[in-house]
């Protein structure tokens, strides 16, 4: 059976991706900030071991790497993100934007950089980013939200480049939209269940191969403008 490694595992769309594919009998390591207290992650039966990992500590990607090294890992889901839907040009703080950069482009590429040797060893080679139609240049047509698209933008473009770095070496790196989804993120007005968005997500990802590499889609497997 595969093998995944799930970042922010704990809650919403990473949570989903742990039960569906833990009830495929994948063996998934479930990383997410506080194992201590990821009750519903606890909860999950299957072939699960949980990590503490923290995107914004660059110490703990490295830990981990060290910690599951020798592993092979198919599929790296980078999941784990922030959101932030309240700035507006006037009250634009610095420091909430830099932190949300971090989360939601660096970490990921820092995941990719540590967790190389072990994609290798995989059999699918598979990065999948959770990254958003509202960091979508050619989408934009509300404007503001400049942290949040700024940094899906950001981590669209840091992920292009990695997959045609990655392409000869086999490994395949594809950005997702999961839709707008039921989560803390997304709120109760979303039409989507985490259930559904997974369902598809699941359904895209099985069916990526390399020639798909770099490629942004949507969660129903259509083409999302850069
Ligand atoms: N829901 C939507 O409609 C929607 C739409 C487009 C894209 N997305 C993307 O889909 C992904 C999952 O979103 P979601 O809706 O499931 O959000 P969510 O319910 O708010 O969950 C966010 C997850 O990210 C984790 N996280 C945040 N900061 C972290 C850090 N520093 N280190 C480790 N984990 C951290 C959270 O952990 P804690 O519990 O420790 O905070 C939580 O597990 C995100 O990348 C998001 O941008 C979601």
């Amino acid at each position: 059976m595969p093998t995944v490694l799930i970042t922010g595992a704990n809650r919403g769309l990473g949570l989903e991706f742990t039960k569906q594919y833990a009830m495929e009998g994948w063996q998934i390591f479930a990383c997410c900030r506080n194992p201590s207290t990821a009750k519903d992650l606890a909860a999950i039966k299957g072939k699960i071991s949980t990590h503490r990992l923290d995107m914004l500590d660059d110490s703990q990607i490295r830990q981990l790497s060290q910690e599951l090294s020798g592993q092979a890992i198919d599929v790296l889901i980078n999941n784990a993100g922030v959101g932030e839907f309240a700035d507006r040009l006037g009250n634009i703080e610095t420091t909430k934007w830099l932190s949300l950069l971090h989360v939601n482009m660096i970490a990921p590429v820092h995941m990719i950089e540590n967790f190389l040797p072990h994609l290798e060893r995989g059999q699918r080679k598979l990065v999948v980013n959770m990254t958003s139609r509202m960091g979508s240049i050619e989408d934009n047509h509300t404007g503001g939200y400049y942290l949040y698209r700024s940094s899906k933008a950001g981590l669209n473009m840091v992920m292009k480049s990695i997959a045609i770095e990655l392409k000869p070496r086999n490994i395949a790196v594809i950005l997702l939209h999961p839709g707008w989804v039921k989560t803390a993120m997304g709120g109760q007005n979303a039409p989507l269940s985490p259930t559904e968005s997974i369902q598809h997500l699941r359904q895209v990802i099985g069916k990526v191969t390399i020639h798909d590499t770099g490629r942004f889609f949507n969660y129903d497997g259509q083409t999302i403008p850069w």
